[in-house]
């Protein structure tokens, strides 16, 4: 069978830094409160003329060059995000143009801070059905430009960024011994959706609207959907938390994390935790998470991770790749 293994990983932050003792410049919060309830320190923001298709591209051009590969080389591009250029066409075009591909084709997949999951998912099925033999996956995001700076409830949690991880079709066995994507679970219910929304939306009043989050709700869904669809992932593919060398989640709470994995038995050092200085990147979080593992040298080809999200929607997902 065709598995997706990663060849490249890219990331990209925006230069601008806004810290907890700029945010009590704007709001009523404190450092303390921040820290403690969210494990956030600061989180990096895009300049007004920087889009999330400049984002995409430094990661993507990034992700492509540590591959040894270049634009042309692939067939498919896959880009989460919530926050695109434009209403139409989609960023992921912009990406295609910008790395010099004229074959192939390229689109944008939505699923809130699950998209950069879904968008792998969509890839590793082009490439194991033999649609694909080298996918880029991107998630990117300027989610500063649809947080409501006045609401202290969400505006201490995001940031801006992006992630990007080449993928290409290699033999495997089907075993756990397989290196590239094992196994990839999705899933969504759409009856929590007033949970985790935006004031705005092209169809419903034009406009892209601000983010409003139930968050104590939440978080309350958060521990126990990701720590069972984390279970469900591990025992699709025989494997127990020791195999596994790095557990590597969404960053959007550092206490949601914490509760995972202590549900899942992980040691801290086994996770990879970039929230402290990115915030919760939405998409784009998931990527850049591997980025600093990979060239922290924490990430080492061989080893086994298990990648988890949950977003809006609600959307959530598991993951096990051998890098
Ligand atoms: N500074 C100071 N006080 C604050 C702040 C702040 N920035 N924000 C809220 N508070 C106050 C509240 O008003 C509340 O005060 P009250 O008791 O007087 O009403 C108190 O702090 C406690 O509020 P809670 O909402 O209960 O705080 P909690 O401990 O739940 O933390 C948080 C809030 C950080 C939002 C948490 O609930 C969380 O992380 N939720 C999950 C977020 C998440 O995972 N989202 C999914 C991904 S995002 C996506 O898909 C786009």
């Amino acid at each position: 069978m065709k598995r997706s293994v990663i060849k490249g990983v890219g990331g990209y932050l925006p230069e601008k830094k806004l810290t907890n003792a700029d945010l009590e410049q704007m709001v009523d919060t404190s450092d303390a409160w921040i820290r403690e309830r969210t494990g956030i320190r600061e989180r990096h923001i895009a300049a007004a003329d920087e889009l999330t298709s400049d984002l995409a591209i430094r990661a993507a051009k990034e992700a492509l060059k540590n591959a040894g590969l270049s634009g042309d080389d692939i067939d498919v591009i896959v880009l989460a995000t919530t926050t695109p250029d434009d209403t139409l066409p989609a960023t992921a075009v912009k990406v295609q143009q910008a790395i010099g591909m004229t074959h192939g084709f390229a689109f944008d997949v939505q699923a809130v801070c699950s998209g950069f999951m879904y968008a792998l998912s969509v890839a590793d099925n082009y490439i194991r059905t033999g649609m694909a033999t080298r996918a880029l996956v991107i998630g990117a995001e300027t989610l500063s430009r649809i947080v409501d700076w006045q609401d202290r409830n969400t505006c201490v949690l995001f940031g801006d960024g992006a992630g990007a991880v080449v993928l290409e079709a290699q033999d495997g066995d089907s075993s756990k011994a397989d290196q590239g994507v094992l196994n990839i679970l999705l899933r969504s219910d759409g009856r929590y959706r007033d949970l985790l929304v935006t004031t705005g939306g092209v169809s419903r009043n034009q406009k892209a609207g601000t983010i409003l989050m139930e968050g104590r709700e939440v978080f309350r869904h958060a521990v126990t959907n990701l720590a069972e669809i984390a279970r469900q992932v591990m025992g699709s593919m025989d494997v127990c938390a020791d195999e596994i060398s790095y557990l590597v989640p969404h960053q959007a709470n550092a206490r949601i994390i914490d509760g995972t994995a202590k549900k899942l038995n992980f040691d801290a050092e086994h996770v990879i935790l970039t929230l402290p200085y990115q915030g919760n990147t939405s998409a784009a979080s998931i990527p850049l998470a591997l980025y600093d593992g990979v060239t922290s040298g924490r990430i080492k080809r061989g080893d086994l991770l298990l990648l988890e999200s949950m977003g809006g929607g609600f959307t959530w997902a598991g993951a096990l790749i051998r890098f």
